[in-house]
């Protein structure tokens, strides 16, 4: 199996290249890149035009599957990644049962295996997700769990979050943490603010998550062990995580598309479909994530693709789940709002996509270079289309983003050598 992939622009600074090239692929892997190169008898894909980039690593996705077919499963989650340009992505373990043993972490795997995306499921820290009891760290690292994380339920008991840190430590394997103290957010739907005011709501208030931030900065800073702030949504949670950083803290964090684009003013206008934990904030908090992407403090950008069904996202704003899909818009949004506005360079917003990600999991993927794996995304950054939530590969149909115009348009995604999506 060769496949030849003529004049794509390649921007990749890491390598020092960015100009059009071909790529040869063999078995699977990268086994050339230069300048016009030749290649008897191998299928050629031209990507004149194109943008080939390292396939797309995103660390924080719901796939639902046991227990929530109905929202998505692992099948139409990976088709739904493939359609995004993503070759890896993480699993969260919010499912029924949890994945919180290695035969679980299996589980999902041998039912990604036919899909032609990386699937890594994260281990839960704590059985059933209860908080209660740690899971068994070295067993879910050996049957593949690349980090740990309660996604979905933050960790409110600080001798067993301490604890987990000690043991993650132990086994080098990274910390994902949703924070937001549960006391102070409840299942309320929307941050805490004039929009709950409004709407006459209790509110998720920015406090609660900064909060846990700080918490786990000096549990990382004590413990030694490293940290990994989910779906980071707050100007000041980015301010704390800078900070420690300057300190040598081992804290990583990461953000959505969600949350440099969009204020909590979008629940006015979209009810459930801009429901999400955490919640969507003011625009200064926006703007602080902007800033954290620019300097360096935000580490990856990710999806938290939380697919819901249109029943259950029907119900009233209080009662409805809170999540957003994201796999099929996430590389167009990060282009639109921070290429796009030159706020970022494109290797930059690339590079937070898949090569920062796949580092702070120690994944050897996120890099076009001879003898890594032929992952791909091809697109093309200038396209201009409008989400089409109809269009989705994955069940969920749950975006604020529909109908939105945007630019940067996925044409081919490649897994390994293999094609496993192509526009049209
Ligand atoms: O909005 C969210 N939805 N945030 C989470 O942390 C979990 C996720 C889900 O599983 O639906
Ligand atoms: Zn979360």
């Amino acid at each position: 199996m060769r496949l030849l992939i003529q004049g794509g622009r390649v921007p990749d600074p890491a390598h020092g290249i960015d100009g059009p090239l071909d790529l040869l692929i063999e078995d699977g892997k990268i086994v050339q890149i230069g300048e016009s190169l030749r290649a008897e008898g191998a299928q050629v894909l031209d990507a004149s035009g194109l943008t080939a980039a390292p396939g797309l690593v995103d660390m924080h996705v719901h796939l639902r599957e046991p227990g929530f077919e109905a929202k998505e499963t692992v099948a139409t989650g990976c088709a739904s990644a493939a359609r995004g340009g993503v070759t890896t992505l993480v699993a969260m373990p919010n499912t029924r049962p949890a994945t919180d043993c290695p035969e679980m972490v299996r589980l999902v795997r041998d039912k990604a295996a036919l899909t032609g995306v990386n699937v890594l499921p994260a281990g839960a820290v704590t059985l059933g997700q209860k908080g209660e009891q740690l899971t068994d760290f070295a067993a879910l690292k050996a049957a593949g769990a690349p980090a740990l994380t309660d996604d979905g339920v933050p960790i409110q008991n600080l001798a067993l979050l301490r604890r987990a840190m000690q043991e993650a430590k132990k086994l080098g394997l990274p910390l994902l943490d949703h924070c937001e103290d549960r006391d102070m957010v409840r299942s309320y739907a929307v941050n805490e603010g004039t929009v709950s005011q409004a709407l006459g709501l209790p509110g998720r208030p920015a406090i609660a998550e900064e909060l846990q931030i700080m918490r786990d900065v000096m549990l990382a800073e004590e413990t030694g062990a490293h940290v990994h702030i989910c779906h980071i949504s707050t100007a000041r949670g980015v301010d704390i995580v800078r900070q420690a950083k300057v300190r040598g803290v081992r804290v990583t964090c990461e953000t959505c598309p969600q949350y440099f684009t969009l204020t909590e003013e979008e629940v006015l206008r979209q009810g459930t479909m801009a429901r999400v934990n955490p919640p969507l904030r003011t625009q200064a908090d926006v703007e602080g994530i902007r800033m954290g992407l620019i300097d360096g403090t935000i580490d990856a950008i990710v999806t938290d693709h939380a697919p819901h069904t249109a029943e259950e996202k029907a119900q009233p704003l209080p009662d409805a789940p809170s999540g957003m899909v994201g796999l099929e818009t996430s590389l167009a949004l990060a282009l639109t709002g921070l290429y796009h506005t030159g706020l970022l360079p494109l290797g930059r917003v690339l590079a937070l996509m898949s090569a920062s990600p796949a580092a702070l999991l120690g994944l050897d993927k996120g890099t076009l270079a001879v003898g890594t794996d032929a992952d791909l995304v091809l697109f093309d950054p200038g396209q201009e289309w409008v989400i089409d939530k109809n269009q989705f590969a994955s069940k969920g149909r749950n975006t604020p983003f529909h109908g939105r115009t945007v630019r940067g348009k996925v044409k081919y995604t490649i897994s390994q050598g293999n094609i496993i999506y192509m526009e049209g």
